[in-house]
């Protein structure tokens, strides 16, 4: 067997330590390094780890680096297979095989012990230092130490590392994500002074009954650890208690400042006190339950692959903050470890996941899975070692997961047992196994509402073990994935937010996922699966984020924003009163202060601020509301509350919004439809109907004209173009909605003219509208009416026949000159609004152009749409329209058609044609998030029905 295929852990690497930050001289190996790539082992060349070598013939390539990113191969993206046979532990002859070599000088002052640490190698390395081998690592994501003493020479070194694609390692490492093989964490030189401190494990404790902490570093024998702010200074292995001490937490992140010293060398860490604890079936910390308010994080750079610069690290974690989000699921690995050290600073809780994945064989039942397989046995607890043993002293990290979609087998048992062991004080995650034998708390993804509910209750199905049954309802609840945020959604954030204050139980979840792993081109485009000539992929599912690779924010950012608000705001203006509820977890809310306005019709007349009481963690309180005016006759007058924070934080500046809530003041009559004097239709020339400003077909009753532009209109849409969501399903029994949808004949709607009756006052188009081959049909009412200046519609659909699909919309199109720019409308906004997804949005005046109303989904989709709007003005060279809805529509402007958006695989298909597409629609689907089995909820499904809008043209 080689040594690449061995199921074993790997060879020559030392006992895995805490990542530490210390004074021992640290030379940094990153840089150029000469590489050479071959297709296979067998045509890697043979001496290249040879001090002699000539390597003048190779290319080089940064180091740290994913080797697909750099013109080397291609990635290749794949949710659950595998992309080989899968015949464990062996892997192809086919096995990418990238040689590096780096020569460095080694400074004259480094002379003693030494380790060479690679933070992450993907996914087998073997390491060579002048010619002698160091020996050979796995596990992609977690570090591996060599020790290099006395192989280190003065001057000149060559260090030459082998890394394979495959290896037996890859057979634990099926996380939903693009195979990207290369060194792509740092590799650094560490001296290790005689005498110094080869690893720390913190335990710092709170007592949230005393408010004391406390302390025990355990360290080599004699090591001196200092707290200077607190005046502590203890000795390894002594347990001091230091009373009123500032706890951690990922609302108030306290670190204290500590070094841990011996005459060789200095540690620095930054100690955070806090208990994590089990009470009563809820995860607490410092006694305190805690709501995970979450994302699953996997670690990509659309230019970099797995190489993540610091600097975004950062930013990721300042934007997750901005949007009111505190937790974060380290999927399915363990991060660079400064993303812990950011976590701990600006705070987060953090569950730390292993690098382990074993997804492939779900598809075959779970036949030879390695986390079952004896052979796999010491490779699995050796992973588990190096993530605790590196990340212990991280006090975000308040859980530990074994790893992800890995069935179950003995192998987790031994990780767990493990675990327990070395580090009792965190609770243990791992969902895949539902019988949670091995771990602490009850963990699904993709739970429905209602099952949430049911867990909330603790009412779940039972196991058929009374004893693991009794074992887990007693466990707290977290949704360890949960609202799938494939392309355009998902929905339905606050009906689980819901659940997680009801339920005790229910300690909220982590979404899928904080970002879309696209990888960006030369051409400035981006791709997905398949887009690098795979021969297996999954296409778009890779594009799932809440944010885009670019970390712009999509939409949904912006609910979650909403439905993780920390305090909750109402406003009831009727009776002068604002509720405030303090949903932190610590915090009360002296942090922040409230401030209002006042808008008629979005223009906003009264503004000022308002006294924020100081309300503790789980408190609340009702305030009053300054008097305010009612509207004017026929407008709308809407209070909108901002919680802002009173002053800068590390990850916002003072302002910050962190809540708002909107209320009606005093509810506005109905807006009036067309004036009282009627215009009369008439006959004119070439077959068509005058009505004011419109032209009809006669034939059709169709809208040829408006205002002197020739128009087309579509009478009916029941259509969108699939989001990612529409088209897939969890459950392999059920048909997608866009098929379904594609079944029924919604997107190629064919019509026929029933009627078309010029009346006194009145123009009456009726039309049936259906598809080829089926008989259920829509009844299509159309009366149009004008005051000479106007057009008025009232618009009737009436379903007919035998419906067995949910519509995705109710809708009309209208196609207008290209000339058009600008639109302003009245409703909500800024972003777009769906059924289940509109919580963030707020009533008012906005103005954009046709461009910025689209999404840039990477895959194009149905989007953009603004909803509740009340009236709408577009402008434009073409001239200006104005548009007034009853009740209110949903409004969609967009340079192509809605086939043309379903037809693009890629943003850069979509080509502004010779019209704009209004569509407004009376009614819509929800987004949902179906990907991941959460059926979508009603109302939001849009069974057919009958249904009658109004809109306005002027
Ligand atoms: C889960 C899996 C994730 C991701 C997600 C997508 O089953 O744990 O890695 O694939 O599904 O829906």
């Amino acid at each position: 067997m080689t040594y690449y295929e061995d199921p074993g852990p790997g060879y020559g690497a030392l006992p895995p330590l805490a990542a530490l930050r210390s004074d021992a001289p640290r030379l940094s190996l990153n840089g150029t390094w000469r590489f050479h790539l071959a297709s296979s082992v067998a045509e890697a060349p043979d001496g290249f780890e040879r001090e002699d070598f000539d390597d003048s013939a190779w290319s080089s390539i940064p180091v740290p680096s994913s080797w697909p990113m750099h013109g080397y191969k291609r990635p290749a993206y794949t949710n659950q297979r595998y992309p080989f046979p899968v015949d464990p532990p062996y892997v192809p002859d086919e096995n990418p095989t990238g040689d590096h070599r780096l020569v460095f000088e080694l400074p004259p002052s480094w002379d003693g012990p030494a380790v060479l640490r690679f933070d992450g190698v993907d996914s087998c390395a073997r390491v060579w230092l002048n010619g002698v081998e160091l020996g050979v690592t796995r596990g992609s994501r977690l570090p591996a130490e060599f020790d290099v003493s006395g192989r280190l020479k003065p001057g000149r070194n060559v260090l030459a590392v082998r890394v394979h694609q495959w290896s037996s390692g890859s057979y634990l490492e099926d996380q939903d994500m693009w195979w990207l093989p290369g060194i792509f964490r740092d590799v650094s030189l560490i001296a290790r002074p005689v005498g110094g401190v080869p690893d720390v494990f913190v335990h710092a404790d709170y007592d949230h009954v005393t408010g004391a902490g406390t302390l025990l570093v355990e360290s080599v024998p004699g090591a001196v650890v200092r707290i200077p702010s607190l005046g502590v200074m203890a000795e390894a292995g002594q347990s001091v208690t230091i009373p009123g001490v500032e706890p951690w937490s990922a609302e108030v992140p306290r670190l204290y400042d500590a070094v841990v010293e011996t005459p060789g060398e200095t540690v620095s860490l930054r100690i955070g006190f806090r208990t994590v604890a089990i009470v009563d079936g809820v995860l607490t910390v410092n006694g305190r339950r805690v709501l995970f308010h979450g994302v699953n994080r996997h670690e990509h750079d659309p230019v970099l692959g797995r190489v993540i610069p610091p600097y975004r690290l950062r930013q990721e974690l300042l934007l997750m903050k901005q949007h009111n989000i505190i937790a974060i699921r380290t999927s399915h690995y363990p991060p660079d470890s400064r993303l812990l050290e950011v976590c701990d600073e600006l705070g987060f809780w953090v569950m730390d996941e292993c690098d382990y994945e074993t997804h492939g064989f779900f598809l075959l039942d779970w036949r030879g899975n390695p986390a079952y397989d004896p052979c796999f046995t010491e490779a699995s607890v050796d992973r588990m070692r190096r993530l605790v043993e590196r990340d212990k002293n991280n006090p975000s990290v308040i859980m530990w997961s074994l790893g992800n979609e890995a069935g179950v087998g003995r192998n987790l048992s031994a990780m767990a047992e493990w675990t327990r062991e070395r580090d009792p004080s965190r609770p243990l995650h791992y969902e895949g196994d539902l019988s949670c034998a091995d771990v602490d708390v009850y963990s699904r993804m993709y739970a429905s509402h209602a099952e949430v509910e049911a867990i909330g209750k603790r009412a779940e199905e039972p196991l058929d073990d009374p004893v693991l049954d009794a074992r887990r309802r007693a466990m707290p609840f977290v949704l360890c994935e949960y609202s799938h945020a494939g392309g355009n959604g998902p929905g339905g954030l606050p009906e689980y937010e819901e659940l997680f204050h009801r339920y005790e139980r229910c300690q909220g979840g982590f979404l899928w996922e904080w970002m879309e792993h696209g990888i960006l081109l030369a051409d400035g485009t981006y791709a997905y699966g398949g887009d690098f000539g795979e021969e297996l992929h999954d296409g778009n599912y890779v594009l799932d984020g809440l944010v885009f690779p670019d970390l712009t924010p999509q939409p949904v950012l912006a609910e979650v924003r909403k439905a993780y608000e920390p305090v909750h705001l109402s406003a009831d203006p009727s009776a002068g009163v604002l509720r405030i509820v303090n949903r932190y977890d610590v915090l009360d809310t002296a942090h922040l202060t409230l401030h209002w306005d006042l808008a008629d019709e979005g223009i906003v007349v009264a503004r000022g601020t308002l006294e924020m009481p100081v309300i503790p963690s789980g408190g609340q309180a009702t305030i009053e509301l300054p008097p305010l005016a009612g509207p004017a006759q026929n407008r709308e007058r809407w209070l909108t509350v901002r919680a802002v924070l009173a002053a800068d934080v590390p990850w916002a500046a003072a302002g910050h919004e962190v809540a708002f809530t909107q209320a009606q003041v005093e509810p506005t009559q109905a807006a009036e439809g067309t004036s009282a004097t009627p215009t009369r239709p008439a006959r004119a020339s070439h077959g068509s109907v005058r009505l004011g400003p419109g032209r009809f077909s006669e034939r059709t009753g169709q809208l040829i004209g408006l205002h002197g532009w020739d128009v087309e209109h579509v009478p009916l849409e029941l259509w969108r173009a699939p989001t990612q969501h529409d088209a897939r399903t969890w459950d392999a029994t059920t048909l997608d909605r866009k098929t379904r949808w594609a079944n029924a004949g919604l997107d190629r709607l064919r019509y026929r003219t029933v009627a078309v009756d010029l009346r006194d006052d009145e123009l009456v188009v009726v039309t049936k509208v259906g598809a080829a081959a089926i008989d259920a049909g829509v009844l299509t009412t159309y009366r149009w009416r004008s005051d000479g200046d106007r057009l008025t519609a009232d618009v009737e659909v009436e379903p007919v026949g035998h419906w067995t699909v949910p519509w995705a919309r109710v809708g009309v199109t209208i196609g207008l000159p290209a000339g058009f720019r600008d639109v302003t409308w009245f409703g909500l906004g800024p972003g777009q609004a769906y059924p289940d997804s509109r919580a963030a949005s707020r009533v008012g005046r906005y103005t954009s152009t046709i461009e910025q109303l689209q999404v840039p989904f990477i895959y194009p989709q149905e989007n953009g749409a603004r909803g509740e709007v009340r009236w709408a003005e577009l402008s434009g060279i073409a001239g200006y329209l104005t548009l007034t809805a009853d009740p209110h529509l949903a409004l969609t402007v967009r340079r192509w058609t809605i086939a043309e958006l379903a037809k693009a695989d890629h943003l850069e298909d979509l080509r502004p044609g010779d019209k704009v597409w209004l569509t407004l629609d009376a009614l819509q689907h929800g987004l949902g998030s179906p990907t991941s089995g959460a059926p979508i909820l009603p109302p939001h499904d849009l069974q057919p029905r009958p249904h009658r809008f109004r809109f306005t043209l002027g």
